[in-house]
């Protein structure tokens, strides 16, 4: 009796792991389910028990749309562009046939799964760019909304080692290395298929990866971090009693300042980048600071 229970148990278990792994086949009309449509996109009809699915449901691209409407920045609809999927296809008049118009008031998506798959792609996981070049489309300082107040952060430009003032180009070693660049560490995947804390599609990096290739890591980013933080405060206080906001001076020294401090706080994604442009900054204090 107890055994009959236990393997009825057993079975139904099974049935049940089986049934949650399956996806049903793509019926007829693509567009009706939005495979190829991100307007309000329903890849959650066919994919929502995927572990993919799940660990995006703790990403915080599930809140960009949230954050961007609440967030106390001034909004405009080309915000949409990186916080809301559909929202360029709509602008570029693929997705016009479908009517409504796509604004800060009737977007539906975040950056959610179709701003980065498309069942039409011909490329790898249906990948609607590069992975080179996915992440920093949407990462970089330069999102065309000046005067709405907020800037945005320069994994982009730190990775790279660009577009900074007066050092020259300086890409960190691993844009050589790491083929999918910031897929590398923020989509490491565990093998176990298990919903992840990190990496897969948190999109989060930690600094577990970093003993792959480097020993003590951890003492040497925290020395990074102090040399950088000590340089930042030197730089700050340049900044602090600037008098001309206008000269070339102050605003090369702002905005390579304000490169390393958006990289998690210390120009994290590239420490030598980061070093040479505050000591760039730090150069120009003759001209910034007034002659007593
Ligand atoms: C009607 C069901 C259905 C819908 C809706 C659907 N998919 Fe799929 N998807 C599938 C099936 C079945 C497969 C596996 C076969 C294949 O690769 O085509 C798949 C495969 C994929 C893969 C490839 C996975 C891999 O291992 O490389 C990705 C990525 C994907 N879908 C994303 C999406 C996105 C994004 C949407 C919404 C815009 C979506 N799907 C909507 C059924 C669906
Ligand atoms: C080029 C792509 C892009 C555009 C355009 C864009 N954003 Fe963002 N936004 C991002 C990315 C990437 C992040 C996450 C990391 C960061 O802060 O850079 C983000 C984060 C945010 C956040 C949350 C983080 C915070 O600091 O509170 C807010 C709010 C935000 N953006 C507001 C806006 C507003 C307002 C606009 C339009 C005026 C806008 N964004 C346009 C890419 C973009
Ligand atoms: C910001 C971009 C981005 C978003 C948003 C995104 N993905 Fe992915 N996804 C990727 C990339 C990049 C890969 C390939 C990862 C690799 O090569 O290691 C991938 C891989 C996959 C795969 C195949 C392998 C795997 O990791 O299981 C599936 C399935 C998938 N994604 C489904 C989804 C679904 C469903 C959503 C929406 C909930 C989604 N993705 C949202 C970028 C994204
Ligand atoms: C379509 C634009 C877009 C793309 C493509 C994109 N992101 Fe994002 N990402 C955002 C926005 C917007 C946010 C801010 C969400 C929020 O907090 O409101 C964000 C947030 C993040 C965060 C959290 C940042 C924080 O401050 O906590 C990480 C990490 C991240 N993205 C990594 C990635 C990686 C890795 C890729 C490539 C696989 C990628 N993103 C592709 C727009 C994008
Ligand atoms: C796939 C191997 C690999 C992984 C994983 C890796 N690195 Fe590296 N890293 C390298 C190589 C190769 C270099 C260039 C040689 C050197 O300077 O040691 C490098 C250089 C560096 C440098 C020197 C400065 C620079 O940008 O050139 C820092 C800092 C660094 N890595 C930090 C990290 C951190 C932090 C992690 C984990 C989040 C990490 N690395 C993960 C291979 C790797
Ligand atoms: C060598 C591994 C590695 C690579 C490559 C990498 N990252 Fe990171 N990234 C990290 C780690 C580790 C952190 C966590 C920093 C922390 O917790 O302080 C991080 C943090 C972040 C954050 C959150 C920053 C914040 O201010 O809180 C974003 C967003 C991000 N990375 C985006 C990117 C983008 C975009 C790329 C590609 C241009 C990229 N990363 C490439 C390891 C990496």
């Amino acid at each position: 009796m107890k055994i009959q229970l236990i393997l009825w148990t057993l079975g139904l278990m099974l049935i049940g792991i089986i049934t949650i792994h399956q996806i049903p086949a793509i019926p007829a009309n693509e567009d009706q389910v939005g495979q190829n449509n991100p307007f309000q996109e329903k890849c959650f009809t066919c994919h929502a028990e995927e572990v993919a699915y799940q660990e995006w449901h703790q990403s915080n691209h599930k809140q960009a749309l949230v954050n961007l409407i609440e967030g106390k920045y001034e909004t405009r609809d080309s915000c949409l562009g990186c916080h809301s999927a559909g929202y360029t296809q709509f602008n570029s008049g693929e997705w016009r046939t479908h009517g409504e118009q796509i604004s800060l008031k009737t977007a539906v998506n975040a950056v959610s799964c179709s701003f980065c798959h498309l069942h039409s792609s011909t490329r790898e996981h249906y990948l609607t760019k590069n992975p080179k070049t996915l992440c920093t489309t949407c990462h970089k300082m330069d999102c065309g909304c000046a005067g709405a107040g907020i800037i945005h952060q320069s994994q982009s430009e730190m990775f790279m080692g660009r577009l900074g003032a007066g050092v020259k180009r300086m890409p960190s070693k691993h844009s050589k290395i790491m083929k999918n660049r910031c897929i590398y560490c923020h989509m490491d995947k565990d093998t176990s298929k298990t919903v992840a804390k990190h990496g897969g599609h948190t999109f989060k990096a930690d600094y577990s990866t970093c003993v792959r290739c480097h020993e003590n890591m951890d003492a040497r980013i925290q020395q990074y971090r102090e040399t950088i933080t000590n340089k930042m405060a030197q730089v700050k206080q340049i900044l602090n009693v600037a008098t001309n906001l206008e000269s070339k001076a102050y605003q090369d020294a702002k905005l390579n300042y304000d490169m390393v401090k958006g990289d998690a706080g210390f120009g994290m994604h590239n420490p030598l980048y980061a070093q040479a442009l505050l000591d760039y900054a730090l150069t120009l204090e003759d001209q910034i600071v007034p002659a007593e």
